[in-house]
C-alpha cells in the first residue's frame, strides 16, 4: 500500500510557481493535498490562485496575510485595500471559513498543518542561533503531534526531537531561501515505511515577472518582482545597502528625559549604573546607549583612564559632549547604530549596556560584544515592558515598533557561547510596572 500527501503554503497570488507545483504533483500522481496559508498578497494572481487552490487542495488553513487582507482595519499597509477590492463574495467567504489548523493520520502518525505566524522568532531565528532548546519548545506549542508541518518561514527545514518531526514547506511562490525555485512538501507512505521529501521545482520566472509588470498598481510591484527574481526577502536588502534611520535619531533629548524622569526610569537607571561600576572595577568602561549622559556624572568620580559613551542619536550625544565637557580627553563620544553590520564597536575593558539589546536586537549586540571583547560584561533587560502612553506615545510610537523582548535564557547562552560567564543575575525596581534584570559576566 502506498499514499502520498503534499502540503504547499505561500503562494502569495504567484500563478506560475502553482501551476508549476500542481504539474509537478500530477506527474508524481500524490493522492492528497493539502494548503497552509498565504495564499495570497504580493503577487498579482488573486482569482486563479484562489480558484486552483479551492479546487485541488482537500484542506486548508488560513495564513498571515489571508487574515490581514480579510480583515485589518490598517488601511494602507503592504497594499491590503488592492488585494482586498480584488476578492469576490464567494472569495472573502472561502477565506474567511478557513481553520488555524488542520489534523489528520499519516502512516500511523498524528499530523498537524498550521501556516505558523510565530515561526520566524520562536523556530528560524533560535534555529539560526542553533538554539535547540527553544526550538523543541516551539516544536509542542500545539500539542503533542508526532509531525507538525508548517509555512510562513519561506524556507524549508527539518527538524526532529524524539521520533517527533516539524516541517516547514518553504515558499511556492515566493521563496526566500535564494533559490528561486518553487517549494514544498511531500509525506510518503509505502509498505508501512514513512518518508519526507522536501520538493524544488523550476517554474517560468520570467512569466511571473511579467504577470506583474502587466499589473501596474500592485502595492510594492518593484519589491515583489526583485524577490521573485533572486529569492531574497526584501527586507534583507537594508542592511546590505543603506542601514533604515534609528527612530532614536528623531526623538528629542528633553521629551525622553522627561519620560524617563517622571516614570521613574533615570533614577532607577541612575541607581543600577552606580551599582555596576562599583561592583565591577576596571581601567576603561564603554556605556552603550548613553543618551544625555547617563551614568556619566558617576563614571567621572571613578578613576577610568578612558570613558566611551555610545549612542545612536547625535543630538543626544552633542548634549552630553556640553554637559561633561570638563571629562576632557577622558571621555569619547561614539554615534554608532549597534544594528548596523559594519559598525565595529571599540574595545573596553568593561562594557554598559543597559536597556540598549531590545532596540538592537540580541545578534547584533552579540556581534559587536565578540567586537569589543571586554573583560567584563554587565547589561539590564526589562522584564515588563509597557509602552510609554499619553502624551508620550506619538513619540515613541517608531521606537516601539523596532522594540524586541530580550530572553535572559538566550542572552546569557549567546554571550557564554563568546567566552563569557555569568557571575550574576539581580533585579532592581524600574519606575513603574518595570522590573530591570541586571545580569554580570566576566572573561575567566
Ligand atoms: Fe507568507
Amino acid at each position: 500500500m502506498s499514499r502520498s500527501l503534499a502540503f504547499l503554503s505561500d503562494v502569495h497570488g504567484n500563478l506560475p510557481a502553482l501551476e508549476a507545483a500542481l504539474r509537478d504533483l500530477d506527474a508524481r500522481g500524490v493522492d492528497e493535498i493539502y494548503f497552509l496559508g498565504d495564499a495570497i498578497g504580493k503577487g498579482p494572481s488573486v482569482h486563479e490562485v484562489l480558484s486552483l487552490l479551492r479546487e485541488r487542495c482537500r484542506g486548508a488553513v488560513y495564513g498571515n496575510w489571508d487574515r490581514l487582507i480579510l480583515s485589518s482595519k490598517d488601511g494602507e499597509r503592504f497594499g491590503v485595500p488592492y488585494y482586498r477590492a480584488r476578492l469576490n463574495a464567494e472569495e472573502r467567504a472561502w477565506l474567511a471559513s478557513l481553520p488555524e489548523t488542520l489534523e489528520l493520520r499519516f502512516a500511523g502518525r498524528s499530523v498537524l498543518g498550521y501556516h505558523g505566524r510565530f515561526s520566524i522568532d520562536r523556530v528560524v531565528t533560535p534555529m539560526l542561533n542553533n538554539e535547540r532548546e527553544n526550538v523543541e519548545k516551539a516544536m509542542y506549542r500545539f500539542g503533542p503531534h508526532d509531525i507538525t508541518v508548517m509555512g510562513d518561514a519561506h524556507h524549508s527545514f527539518l527538524l526532529t526531537n524524539q521520533g517527533r518531526y516539524l516541517l516547514n514547506t518553504g515558499a511556492v511562490g515566493n521563496p526566500c531561501d535564494r533559490m528561486p525555485l518553487v517549494s514544498y512538501l511531500l509525506l510518503h507512505e509505502r509498505d508501512g515505511a514513512f518518508s519526507i521529501e522536501h520538493v524544488r521545482v523550476p517554474y517560468d520566472v520570467r512569466r511571473a515577472v511579467s504577470l506583474a509588470l502587466r499589473s501596474p498598481d500592485l502595492p510594492m510591484l518593484e519589491t515583489y518582482i526583485r524577490e521573485t527574481v533572486t529569492a531574497v526577502y526584501s527586507r534583507s536588502y537594508a542592511p546590505q545597502t543603506a542601514l533604515p534611520r534609528s527612530p532614536w535619531e528623531d526623538l528629542p533629548l528633553s521629551v525622553y528625559e522627561d519620560y524617563a524622569a517622571r516614570e521613574g526610569l533615570s533614577s532607577a537607571l541612575s541607581h543600577v549604573l552606580a551599582e555596576q561600576m562599583r561592583d565591577l572595577p576596571a581601567g576603561s568602561v564603554c556605556l552603550l546607549g548613553v543618551g544625555g549622559g547617563s551614568g556619566l556624572a558617576f563614571a567621572s568620580a571613578l578613576s577610568y583612564e578612558h570613558i566611551l559613551g555610545v549612542d545612536v542619536s547625535e543630538s543626544f550625544l552633542s548634549a552630553c559632549r556640553a554637559r561633561f565637557a570638563h571629562l576632557g580627553p577622558r571621555l569619547e563620544l561614539l554615534r554608532l547604530d549597534l544594528r548596523d553590520p559594519k559598525a565595529r564597536l571599540p574595545h573596553a575593558e568593561l562594557l554598559l549596556a543597559d536597556l540598549v539589546i531590545e532596540e538592537a536586537g540580541l545578534a547584533a549586540f552579540v556581534r559587536q560584544v565578540a567586537l569589543c571583547a571586554p573583560r567584563l560584561l554587565s547589561c539590564v533587560v526589562n522584564l515588563c515592558h509597557t509602552p510609554p502612553g499619553g502624551p508620550f506615545a506619538p513619540a515613541f510610537a517608531d521606537i516601539e515598533k523596532q522594540r524586541c523582548d530580550v530572553d535572559p535564557q538566550a542572552l546569557v547562552r549567546a554571550l557564554e557561547k563568546q567566552g563569557l560567564r555569568m557571575t550574576r543575575l539581580q533585579t532592581y525596581p524600574g519606575g513603574g510596572a518595570r522590573l530591570l534584570l541586571r545580569l554580570d559576566f566576566v572573561r575567566p
